[in-house]
């Protein structure tokens, strides 16, 4: 079968890999789509240490069935599907409470940091454990359940900081996740939010997704603005979608006395935290990490039309153009927000048809 191997760092080519069997309780899926994500790109040129070659990378991904190995029940040849990120083992503490993403034998599809190399889905074919599986309406492209994985991201930032219904939120990056974070807010009931970047084209796309109050400023200028907005006092929650020192210390600076800042952004591995303002405040400093159940609620809003993905999708490209596309991506072309991958000719003929 076709794989998109990094042979080295930057050096990505076609390649002819068997094709994978699946073993008990795994499912052989049949990828329709594969989206390029950021840390794909972080990882190309061996900066973030996690896809060390030979890796085949790709993570966020749907198609259809092709074969079930012994012991699978819920799934059968034909079905169309997307699954998580993460294999996770099913049976660790964690696991059995449900916090599937802190598995203790997590391992992320597509991803070689060392500890373990799990080729992924810019390929033809993947086998995955069943249990990872979730089952696509008809309704859904399969560009579009590529965008699923970052929609459960988003979520489980929602999740995680609390009951946003009636609050007022400020989420701070209009990235990829930023845009969908905010979405994921207003779809849990946020009565108020405030969205914020330093490049406009990010914001515009901001502005076409619904946000109301989007704010092209950033440090002193973006606290005074949120205080101005909220009598003084701050937003209840700051969602930061960014991860870096200046923007976790404006986070701080944003968020009300009690108030918690929901951290996702994690591009610098270390950010100053303003100790006092913190403590003194009673800030809560809370970590989101991928997504833990939330992929069927991520089916249910975007099936549903409360969260838009469609116009985060640059492109939908043929897998042998994936060399080019990594490039692009990698020399941060202007306006570039989601590539998908495909080896399937009936979904690139869609894409084609659509745009
Ligand atoms: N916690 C998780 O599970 C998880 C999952 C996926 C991504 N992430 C992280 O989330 C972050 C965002 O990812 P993404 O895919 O949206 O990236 P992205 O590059 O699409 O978006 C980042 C945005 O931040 C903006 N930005 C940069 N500096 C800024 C500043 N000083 N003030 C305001 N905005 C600024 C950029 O203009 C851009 O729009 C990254 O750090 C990524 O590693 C975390
Ligand atoms: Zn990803
Ligand atoms: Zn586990």
């Amino acid at each position: 079968m076709k794989s998109l191997l990094l042979k080295e760092y930057l050096q990505l080519e076609l390649a002819d890999f068997p094709q994978p069997q699946p073993g008990p309780g795994e499912v052989l899926i049949r990828i329709a789509a594969c989206g390029i994500c950021g840390s794909d790109v972080h990882g190309y040129d061996g900066s973030s240490g996690r896809r060390i070659p030979p890796i085949v990378m790709g993570h966020e991904a749907a198609g259809v069935v092709a074969a079930t190995g012994s012991d699978v029940t819920r799934f059968k040849p034909g079905d169309r599907v997307t699954f998580d990120s993460t294999v996770y083992c099913g049976e660790c503490p964690f696991c059995r409470r449900g916090k599937v993403n802190l598995c203790d034998r997590r391992e992320v599809i597509g991803v070689s940091c060392g500890d373990y190399r799990r080729n992924g889905a810019f390929a033809e074919y993947i086998a995955i454990p069943e249990r990872i599986l979730y089952p696509l309406p008809e309704s859904m492209s399969f560009p579009e359940a590529a965008m699923l994985e970052a929609v459960s991201v988003a979520l489980h930032a929602v999740h995680v900081t609390g009951d946003v219904k009636g609050q007022t939120v400020l989420v701070l990056g209009a990235g990829m996740i930023g845009l969908l974070t905010m979405q994921a807010a207003r779809a849990l009931g946020a009565a108020r939010i405030f969205i914020a970047d330093i490049d406009a084209t990010r914001l515009n796309l901001a502005r076409s997704l619904g946000a109301e109050e989007a704010f092209h400023l950033s440090g002193d200028e973006l606290t005074r603005e949120i205080l101005d907005q909220t009598d003084g006092s701050g937003a209840d929650v700051v969602l930061e979608a960014v991860g870096r020192n200046e923007t976790i210390a404006t986070s701080i600076d944003c968020v009300r006395k009690g108030g918690t800042v929901t951290l996702i952004g994690n591009i610098t591995p270390k950010v100053e935290i303003p100790l006092q303002k913190v403590v003194s405040r009673q800030i809560r400093l809370q970590g989101s990490a991928a997504s833990a159940g939330e992929y069927p609620e991520s089916i249910d809003l975007v099936a549903g039309g409360k969260i838009l993905v469609k116009p985060l999708i640059s492109a939908v490209a043929p897998l042998e153009d994936g060399p080019q596309w990594f490039k692009r991506l990698y020399a941060h072309e202007p306006n570039l927000m989601k590539v998908v991958l495909t080896a399937d000719s009936e979904t690139l003929q869609h894409a084609g048809a659509a745009s």
